[in-house]
């Protein structure tokens, strides 16, 4: 299949190039006027207009060929974060919100995430997949081409591995790549110790990589120390399972620095850093990566994005869609937060949202740019799109089709 007399084909990246730091953060190649050819859900190959094979030439022969008539293509979203399979809502806590509280009083009020492991605990299996499902749908739709969901609101070993199945069902159901995360220590499980449920969780791990690619922990005031994730990583590492970490969030808590040691695919969060943090991943594999969703949801600050490109590092952007600090997986929405509130340019937050979101689950040599070979996973907008438009103006419907793995999925 041939997508031909495209306006401008966005987020072209050579093969073997597999995440983007510091200055290489403000380039993407671009082709205007331009056709993409999809086999076998690939990449097959991609050009201009004017130099498309003798016969493809002129209006679109085969019937499954598509015309573009100028809209942009561009790879789809990489969700590199998120809590997407929960029960329920957290719709109380909303209001509690509303009325003043911040996020560490809820939950030490028992809400938060012990109040999505209770909903958790008693919905069954199905119906968490279910729900689950709709969340993946609609993120699908919006342009999300691949997608990190972790454990964690589950906090004992039975509700942890039922969170786990349900993302290998959902990974086997959708044309969506998945990528799972054990995050058994989100926070100390109701009737264990704080000692306790840490051990719990390292007792968890032979079972969880049976199911999950990596191991997380929110290493945050209030939640887990920097010791405490320490220990859970090195038990990680014994059973393979690669960390991503939750840190610097609520407070500036070492998790970075502890995520590095352990060769961390991303420490995410980063609402609060010093130089030190930047320091610590220069010349790491650990990819920063921001969530701007949290920060608009919970008024906390943002991550100092350019701060870190600056430094010469990387950064990636995804969504934390999650019930209690980011209920919303528009990735288009999150780009919107990058330029007009941490001042990255259009580009920035392209390669943030693909690329090195891709990086930051382990799949940027199969998805997150147009690279012939890859998957196609690929959006084609409406006429007229240009990528400066779509955070400007960010809440018009931009989104023709969407093809994953070649597939159109909307
Ligand atoms: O990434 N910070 C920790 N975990 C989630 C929030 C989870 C929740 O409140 O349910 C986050 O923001
Ligand atoms: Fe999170």
């Amino acid at each position: 299949m041939i997508i031909k007399n495209i306006g401008e084909l966005v987020g072209i990246v050579p093969e073997g190039v597999l995440r983007k730091q510091g200055a290489e953060m403000a380039e993407t190649g671009a082709l205007k006027d331009a056709w993409i050819a999809i086999e076998d859900g690939r990449i097959a190959g991609f050009g201009k207009m004017a130099d498309l094979p003798d016969g493809e030439v002129g209006e679109p022969v085969e019937p499954t060929d598509i015309d573009a008539a100028g809209g942009m293509v561009m790879p789809a979203f990489c969700d590199s974060h998120t809590h997407i399979v929960y029960a329920g809502s957290r719709d109380g806590e909303f209001l509690d919100k509303i009325n003043g509280l911040s996020y560490e009083e809820i939950a030490v009020r028992g809400g938060g995430i012990l109040n999505s492991a209770d909903l958790l605990h008693e919905t069954t299996e199905d119906e968490l997949f279910r729900q689950s499902m709709e969340r993946v749908r609609e993120m699908m739709a919006k342009g999300t081409g691949a997608i990190e969901i972790k454990s964690g609101y589950g906090l004992n070993p039975a509700d942890e591995l039922k969170m786990l199945r349900v993302i290998r069902r959902i990974r086997e159901s959708v044309p969506a790549l998945v990528k799972s995360t054990f995050l058994g220590a989100h926070a100390v499980g109701r009737g264990y110790t704080h000692e306790g449920y840490v051990q719990a969780v390292i007792d968890m791990m032979p079972q969880a990589v049976e199911l999950a690619d990596f191991v997380d922990v929110f290493c945050d005031d209030g939640f887990f120390s920097v010791d405490d994730t320490d220990r859970i990583l090195t038990a990680g590492a014994a059973c393979d399972l690669r960390p991503k970490i939750h840190a610097n969030e609520l407070a500036v808590s070492g998790g970075v620095q502890v995520g590095v040691k352990h060769g961390a695919l991303s420490v995410d969060h980063l609402e609060r850093t010093t130089e030190a943090e930047i320091d610590a991943l220069r010349g790491s594999v650990t990819m920063p990566t921001m969530l701007p969703g949290s920060s608009f949801f919970l008024g906390i600050p943002y991550g100092r994005a350019k701060a870190f490109i600056d430094a010469g590092l990387g950064i990636a952007l995804a969504s934390d869609y999650n019930p209690g600090s980011s209920p919303s997986g528009d990735l288009r929405f999150i780009m919107a937060l990058a330029c007009i509130r941490m001042r990255l340019t259009p580009v920035q937050a392209l390669n943030a949202l693909t690329l090195n979101s891709a990086y930051a689950m382990g799949l940027s040599d199969v998805t997150g740019s147009i690279t012939p070979g890859k998957r196609a996973d690929l959006l084609l907008t409406h006429p007229g799109w240009t990528l400066t438009k779509l955070p400007y103006t960010y809440q018009t419907p931009f989104i023709r089709q969407v093809f994953l793995g070649g597939q159109v999925v909307k």
